[in-house]
C-alpha cells in the first residue's frame, strides 16, 4: 500500500485522477472513496484492475491485511512455514536471510501504475501466497466462489494509526499527526474506514471458519508459537510431532522476529521503490514492533476518542480491541 497514501498530499486537491473518474463518489484531500472504500486515486485505479483481471485459483491462500497491521510480519511467517519443506528455517539460505519479507510474497493490487503485472501472478506455480490489503467489499468475485483461503491479521486501531502516520509523514511533511488523525477518525486514510475493513473478516471468519482465519496482531505477539502452529494448519501444512520435538516452531518464530528481521541487513539499510514513484527505506517497515506504542505518541484524548468511535463502531459484533 504504503507508498500510495505516501504521495504527497500537496499535489491532490480533491479530484479524482484520471481512471478514477466517475466512479467515485466522494474526494477528501487526497483520497477518493471508492466502493466505500478510502484510497488515493492511483491505488483505485489499481484495485479497479484487479477487480476486472485477476483470476484467482481455488488454492490460493491470501495474506489479507489493513495497511500497517503487521504484514511484513505475516508474509514472513507465512512464507517461512509454507516453504520450509524446500528452505530449512535454520539454514543459512534462508531467503529471508537476503530478501526483504515485502517481497517475499507478492502484492495483488501494487504497483500503483496502469500497466498492472497481473501476468506476473500468472506465471507462479499452485498454490500461490499472495497478500492484499482490499477490503472484502473490493475482493474479486471469484475469490469467493472458488473458495480461495484468507489468512486476516488486524491490530489495535490506536497502534495502527501511529504506524500509519509515522510511516507517511517520512516521506509527506503534510501528514501531520492532527491532521492525520482527524481523517482517520473519519474512517479516511488507505483502505479506510479501518472498522469496516476489519468486520467484513471479522463476519467472514465467523461464517467461514474453514475459509478465513482471522488473527490479531496482539494476540500473535503474547503467543507466537500457537499462532503458528494454528497458521500452519490452516495452511495445510501442518508442523508434524518430529518437527515440534526439534523446536521447528520455536524457530520460525525466532527467525520471523522483529528483532531478527530488523537485523538483516536486506532490511536494514538501502531504499527501494516497491509501488512506484515513492522510494522508501527498507527499514522503515520495521519501526518498534510493539503492542501499546499509541502510549507514547496519542495524547488521553485523542486515545478516548479513537476507543469511542470504534466501540461504537464494533458494537454488538463481538469483535473486540
Ligand atoms: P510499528 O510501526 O508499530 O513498529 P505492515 O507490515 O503491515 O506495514 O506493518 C508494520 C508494522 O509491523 C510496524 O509496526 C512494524 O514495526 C511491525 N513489524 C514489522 N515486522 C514485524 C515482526 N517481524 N514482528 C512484529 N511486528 C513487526
Amino acid at each position: 500500500f504504503a507508498m500510495a497514501a505516501a504521495q504527497s498530499e500537496s499535489n491532490h486537491s480533491g479530484v479524482p485522477e484520471e481512471g478514477a473518474e466517475g466512479l467515485v463518489a466522494e474526494a477528501r484531500g487526497a483520497w477518493v472513496l471508492y466502493q466505500g472504500c478510502w484510497l488515493r486515486p492511483p491505488a483505485a485505479q489499481s484495485v479497479m484492475i484487479v477487480q476486472e483481471h485477476f483470476e484467482a485459483r481455488p488454492d490460493d491462500t491470501f495474506l489479507l491485511t489493513f495497511p500497517k497491521c503487521g504484514t511484513t510480519w505475516l508474509k514472513a511467517l507465512a512464507f517461512t512455514v509454507t516453504n520450509r519443506s524446500c528452505h530449512a528455517v535454520t539454514g543459512d539460505g534462508h531467503p529471508l536471510l537476503s530478501r526483504h519479507p515485502q517481497d517475499l510474497v507478492p502484492f495483488l493490487e501494487a504497483p500503483y501504475r496502469q500497466l498492472h503485472p497481473l501476468a506476473d501472478l500468472e506465471k507462479l506455480a499452485s498454490p500461490r501466497l499472495l497478500s492484499t490489503h482490499m477490503p472484502l467489499t473490493l475482493l474479486p468475485p471469484c475469490m469467493s466462489s472458488l473458495g480461495c483461503r484468507i489468512v486476516y491479521l488486524c491490530r489495535n486501531p490506536k497502534d495502527v494509526f501511529v504506524s500509519l502516520w509515522q510511516f507517511i509523514s517520512k516521506v509527506n511533511a503534510d501528514y501531520t499527526m492532527d491532521k492525520a488523525f482527524e481523517l482517520f477518525s473519519d474512517g479516511v486514510c488507505p483502505y479506510g474506514p479501518i472498522w469496516e475493513h476489519n468486520l467484513g473478516f471479522w463476519k467472514k471468519s465467523i461464517a467461514e471458519s474453514d475459509r478465513v482465519l482471522f488473527l490479531k496482531y496482539d494476540e500473535m505477539m503474547a503467543e507466537p508459537v500457537k499462532h503458528v502452529l494454528m497458521l500452519a494448519k490452516f495452511l495445510c501444512v501442518p508442523f508434524t510431532e518430529e518437527e515440534v520435538s526439534r523446536g521447528v516452531v520455536e524457530d520460525v518464530v525466532h527467525l520471523c522476529s522483529f528483532d531478527k528481521l530488523r537485523s538483516v541487513p536486506v532490511n536494514s539499510s538501502g531504499v527501494t521503490d516497491r509501488i512506484g514513484g515513492v522510494p522508501m527505506e527498507n527499514s522503515s517497515y520495521f519501526r518498534t514492533g510493539k503492542v501499546g506504542d499509541w502510549e507514547n505518541h496519542l495524547t488521553e484524548e485523542m486515545a478516548k476518542k479513537l476507543d469511542a468511535i470504534v466501540e461504537e463502531k464494533l458494537r454488538g459484533s463481538g469483535l473486540m480491541f
